[in-house]
């Protein structure tokens, strides 16, 4: 039954599928292989790396995102401002009085926590400096975050286009 024919033939099929084995497992290894000498022992570094640029955008906020602050107000529109400011109303008049807030004429280069009737926070008193735009679109962009302790309960404007909009509008409005 088993005389030498047969025995080669078994022989030579296991030795062909074994080498169409071997010849699929290289084949797949050297497709699929992701970084030096996986799994021995050392970092598998990825085949390639897809840039989201969130570690950027993580560091650099919104400038990293889109034009900066400086470029977004060279060209910013004050009749847009005009409503925006329809949310800081609620507590900012401009007519030179003051309600939950202080009154905001001429506040664009004013001196922080200048207005002498106002009951300002002490995190405000401590501010220093003058409202120049940079440090108003700081402080519009989250209120609590750059002035800790404001009194202040507004979230702030998101949007860059609106803080910018809204500071060129209030640079209209005379001291
Ligand atoms: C919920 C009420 C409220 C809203 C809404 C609000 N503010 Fe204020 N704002 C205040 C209060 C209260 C202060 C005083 C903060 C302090 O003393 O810490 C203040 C302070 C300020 C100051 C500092 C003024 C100074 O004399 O130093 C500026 C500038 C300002 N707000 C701008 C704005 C703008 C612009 C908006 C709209 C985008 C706005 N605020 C919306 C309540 C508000």
């Amino acid at each position: 039954m088993f005389d030498t024919m047969t025995i080669t033939k078994a022989v030579g099929g296991l030795c062909g599928s074994l080498l169409v084995f071997l010849l699929g497992n290289w084949a797949a290894e050297a497709l699929y292989h992701t970084g030096p000498e996986a799994g021995h022992g050392e970092e598998v570094s990825q085949a390639y790396t897809i840039d989201t640029g969130a570690s950027e955008s993580a560091a650099g906020g919104e400038a990293a995102a889109g034009p900066d602050f400086a470029t977004v107000y060279a060209s910013a529109d004050a009749a847009a401002g005009e409503k925006v400011f329809s949310k800081c109303k609620a507590c900012h008049k401009i007519d030179g009085t003051n309600a939950t807030g202080p009154h905001l004429n001429g506040v664009v280069e004013r001196a922080v926590a200048s207005v002498g009737d106002f009951a300002y926070s002490d995190a405000m008193k401590a501010h220093g400096g003058n409202w120049d735009p940079q440090s108003l679109e700081l402080f519009l962009t989250n209120p609590k975050g750059a002035v800790p302790g404001t009194k202040m309960t507004f979230a702030g404007l998101p949007k860059i286009e609106d803080r910018a909009n809204v500071i060129a509008y209030l640079a209209t409005l005379g001291g």
